[in-house]
């Protein structure tokens, strides 16, 4: 298998997550809103999201990830960055989840209309 299916929560849709990328580039590539304000450098937190299944089969953060994870609001163990969070091997069951913290999507969203 070389992908996942990557399910959002609160979102019916199913995407899928290929393995070797990210989080942000799957969700760029179908159409999942999520904030990306430094364009996937490390270099803000607005990709945050939070892992709730299959986070062991994803690249370890590294420490400038979990910098950035320190300024991000919300923050809990399964919190990642999603332009850092890099699929390595498919999860047993074929399937990820994962949630974005409710004021990332309404950032997104208040901004969809400009
Ligand atoms: S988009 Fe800025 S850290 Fe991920």
């Amino acid at each position: 298998m070389t992908a996942a299916r990557l399910c959002v929560h609160g979102d019916d849709r199913v995407f899928t997550l290929a393995i070797g990328q990210t989080i942000l580039q799957a969700a760029m590539q179908q159409g999942l809103a999520l904030d990306h304000a430094c364009g996937g450098v490390c270099a803000c937190s607005t990709c945050h999201v939070k892992i709730t299944q299959g986070g062991d089969c994803f690249s370890a953060p590294s420490e400038d990830e979990l910098d950035q994870l320190d300024e991000a609001r919300g923050v809990g163990l399964d919190s990642r960055l999603g332009c850092q969070a890099k699929l390595l091997r498919a999860p047993s069951g074929g399937q990820v989840e994962i949630s974005i913290p409710t004021w990332n999507v309404n950032a997104v969203r208040e901004g969809a209309g400009h």
